[in-house]
């Protein structure tokens, strides 16, 4: 991974670029980087602060050849990925809230969205964008975002080598992609689990028919998540937000 990295000053998204490279012909692995995003993308319509200079902004190409519906697996490994490069590079205690948000004193310290592209059922790319907020500092982020957003360097006291961190991720990912290949999703699932602030916890989703409380109990294995009502009813979670409590 990275033997090709295209790296921008700004972008509207660096998933944006990172499509366009797919469309003329850039292979698995290729990169894509940018100092600040205009339009950052986030999950669910949501837009992605991602201010010059102060995080890591990164679009990885894949072409894993797998079934459309395993994708949420590759959410998952991106997240597992992510969360042993930020323990390795910064020393700090974090963890996974379900699917892929990374917590911090239970702050979000960096994101995960994955776009893909198919057909027939079978996957032709994925984009893993990772937004990592790396060296901001309170004042970097909008008032609505102060209470529930933080960064590596707020969190570990001292500013943090993006270039480290960058290296960190791709030989994690790499590890885990291989990992994932070889053996499939079980491995991958045991490392996310070990890694989760989510599993055995009381947590709240929101259906379009209304909330559903209840103690999220364990992955399945296509990564969605399995929760357990107060009258004893299993729902499975596949996408969406929750909400801990
Ligand atoms: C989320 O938690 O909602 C996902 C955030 C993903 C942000 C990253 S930053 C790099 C890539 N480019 C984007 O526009 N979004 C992703």
């Amino acid at each position: 991974l990275g033997q090709k990295v295209h790296i921008y000053d700004e972008v509207d998204s660096t998933q944006t670029i990172a499509h366009k490279l797919v469309a003329s012909g850039a292979p698995e692995g290729t990169i894509v980087l940018a100092e600040r995003q205009t339009a950052g993308r986030g999950r669910m319509g949501r837009s992605w602060h991602s201010p010059a200079g102060k995080g890591i902004w990164l679009s990885l190409i894949l072409t894993p050849r797998i079934p459309m519906y395993f994708m949420p697996q590759l959410t998952l490994l991106s997240a597992v990925a992510l969360c042993r490069a930020i323990q390795k590079v910064c020393h700090v205690e974090i963890g996974i809230k379900w699917p892929n948000d990374l917590l911090i004193h239970g702050k979000k310290v960096s994101g995960i969205l994955l776009e893909s592209s198919g057909e027939d059922e079978r996957l032709k790319y994925v984009i893993a964008g990772i937004g990592i907020s790396v060296n901001l500092l309170e004042e970097d982020y909008p008032e609505e975002l102060r209470s529930i957003a933080t960064s590596l360097a707020i969190e570990s006291g001292g500013k943090v080598s993006r270039e480290g961190l960058v290296q960190a991720f791709l030989l994690e990912f790499e590890d885990m992609y291989a990992l994932y290949l070889e053996k499939g999703f079980a491995p991958i699932r045991l490392l996310w689990e070990a890694l989760s602030v989510t599993l055995k916890r009381p947590i709240r989703t929101s259906t379009p028919s209304g909330f559903i409380d209840g103690i999220a109990d364990s992955l399945d294995n296509t990564g969605a998540l399995t929760v357990i009502t107060p009258n004893g009813e299993r729902i499975k979670i596949y996408s969406g937000d929750i909400e801990l409590k």
